[in-house]
């Protein structure tokens, strides 16, 4: 029996300014996948969050005078909210500022000082708050007298002082070892060479405690250190699950994680540091990492500090979730960089949404409504053609399980979208509306068949627009139960006489200003 739970996380977001497309894009991924896993049948787990802990975070709080953990209460409040305008399907939302999250930390702490990994000594060297990393002299450069990691372009300062460290040199080859035994442990499979190479040069120890502020969780037994950020934030994907208590059925259910999504940006910590820790601390690491790439405005990574943000509010508010879900998921290539745009967006609507699904469905269901009395009718004999177009798509579902399977999502919805397509020129082009004059019977199968169809198409593209795909279903009598892939070859499903209801228009043409 092959395993049917399915654990998948996001980043936990820094609650350290308004989020925006970067974090909604990381969430929306991780929710079309979830949903996807969901319909298959599949136990889904699905986990975000916020980081709360940290310099960056303290800093942030010390500029508007507020202590940082009421700091973090009100804008972590933001990224929840922010769960609900996306419509994410998460099971749970962890701040790392819970006791259940502390709990978690410490006895990983524990676990990694038991087996001899952690060591107290001095730390010297360069240090960004803004990525909460350290950096060696050769990933640096200087531009007009200030120091700036080359990775990301964010001001390092230079931090001396006692620290607790982990022992990560001495895991370099066991990492090798164990990207080697895992091959697809690292996706895109263009960013795992990145990692490789990193890994090849050799690994120094990482430290892992500060003593110069106080924001974050206390090394047990030396309260001056607080723990590593990034030692804490990876954590949360285990506390979640309930460890230390690895006895816990959701622990038992879901660990290891099947995916964590996450930008490129932090492939470093998710793909070295974070294995390291759990084998060190004897504990499995997750199955897969998958580095998504950034979201460009104006070709420039978009970020608060750049001031070239799109608001994912403000475009949810005028254009609607399922489009800027759809859109991102479509137009962004998973595994580059990619530049939106309003231009863009508006676009994808018109062509894939408005014109191409959306009318399938307004069509079909107003031709029902003003031709066949709204009730599905009772079809006779299918042709060729019929078979051949309802065919396509079901042979094609074991390879759309897998194009999920390995992130494709592009290729995903490029494939569902051309169904959407091929459904259209089959309406066009069998002329219904004439059949009516000539043969019924031949019309009341070419509607079943076209409606089989968008039943079908509609279970596909649910992942990605839930709310619409719901709208769907519920015109054609269908509860949401039934948005299951296995219902995709269940012909019985939608029965001669079903009632449809009015057709609405699912997606409005957006005109171009
Ligand atoms: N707190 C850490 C993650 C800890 S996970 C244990 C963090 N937070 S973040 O808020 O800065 O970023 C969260 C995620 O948003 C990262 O995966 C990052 O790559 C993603 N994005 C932020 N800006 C982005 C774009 N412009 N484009 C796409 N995603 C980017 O890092």
């Amino acid at each position: 029996m092959p395993d049917k739970n399915f654990y998948i996380t996001t980043p936990i977001y820094y609650p350290s300014g308004k989020p925006h497309m970067g974090h909604a894009y990381s969430s929306i991924i991780a929710d079309v996948l979830a949903r996807f896993k969901k319909i298959d049948g599949y136990k889904v787990y699905f986990l975000t969050g916020t980081d709360e802990h940290g310099l960056k975070i303290q800093r942030e709080a010390e500029k508007i005078n507020k202590d940082p953990k009421s700091f973090c209460d009100d804008i972590s409040i933001t990224f929840k909210n922010l769960t609900k305008t996306l419509n994410l399907s998460n099971n749970d939302f962890i701040r790392t500022t819970e006791k259940r999250h502390l709990n978690s930390v410490r006895e990983i702490w524990q676990r990694l000082e038991k087996s001899g990994d952690i060591y107290l000594d001095k730390y010297s060297g360069w240090y960004s708050v803004s990525d909460e990393a350290y950096y060696d002299e050769n990933e640096i450069s200087e531009e007009g007298g200030i120091k700036k990691s080359i990775a990301s372009g964010s001001k390092v300062e230079w931090v001396e002082e006692e620290s607790y460290f982990f022992k990560l040199s001495s895991w370099s080859n066991k990492l090798l070892e164990f990207y080697e035994k895992n091959p697809d442990f690292i996706l895109p499979k263009s960013r795992k060479k990145e990692v490789i190479n990193f890994v090849k040069r050799g690994l120094k120890d990482l430290s892992v405690s500060r003593t110069s502020f106080s924001w974050g969780i206390p090394v047990p037994r030396n309260n001056k250190h607080v723990i590593y950020v990034w030692l804490d934030a990876l954590t949360n994907y285990i506390s979640a699950l309930n460890f230390p208590n690895t006895n816990d059925k959701l622990y038992k259910d879901f660990w290891p994680a099947d995916v964590h999504i996450i930008g490129k940006d932090i492939l470093r910590f998710h793909a070295i540091y974070w294995p390291a820790f759990l084998l060190a601390a004897k504990l499995d690491p997750p199955k897969r990492v998958y580095g998504h790439g950034w979201i460009l405005s104006d070709e420039k990574k978009m970020s608060k500090s750049l001031g070239n943000i799109l608001d994912p509010l403000e475009i949810i508010k005028y254009y609607g979730v399922d489009q800027l879900r759809y859109y991102l998921i479509k137009e962004v290539s998973i595994g580059n960089d990619g530049s939106i745009s309003l231009e863009n967006l508006k676009n994808c609507i018109n062509n894939d949404l408005a014109n191409n699904y959306g009318n399938l469905c307004q069509r079909v269901f107003s031709f029902i409504n003003k031709n066949c009395d709204s009730n599905l009718p009772e079809p006779s004999k299918l042709q060729d053609i019929d078979k051949k177009l309802i065919n396509n798509l079901v042979k094609k579902v074991p390879n759309l399980k897998t194009l999920i399977e390995k992130q494709e999502l592009n290729s995903y919805v490029k494939e569902i979208i051309d169904f959407s397509f091929d459904s259209n020129k089959y309406f066009n082009d069998l002329e219904p509306w004439k059949l009516k004059k000539t043969d019924i019977s031949r019309m009341n199968t070419v509607i079943f068949c076209i409606l089989n169809q968008i039943k079908s198409i509609s279970i596909l593209l649910y992942p990605i627009i839930p709310s619409s795909v719901e709208k769907t279903f519920e015109i054609m009598g269908l509860g949401k139960e039934n948005i299951k892939i296995d219902k995709i070859e269940d012909f019985n499903l939608l029965k001669p006489g079903n009632k449809i209801q009015q057709g609405k228009i699912l997606f409005k043409k957006i005109d171009s200003d």
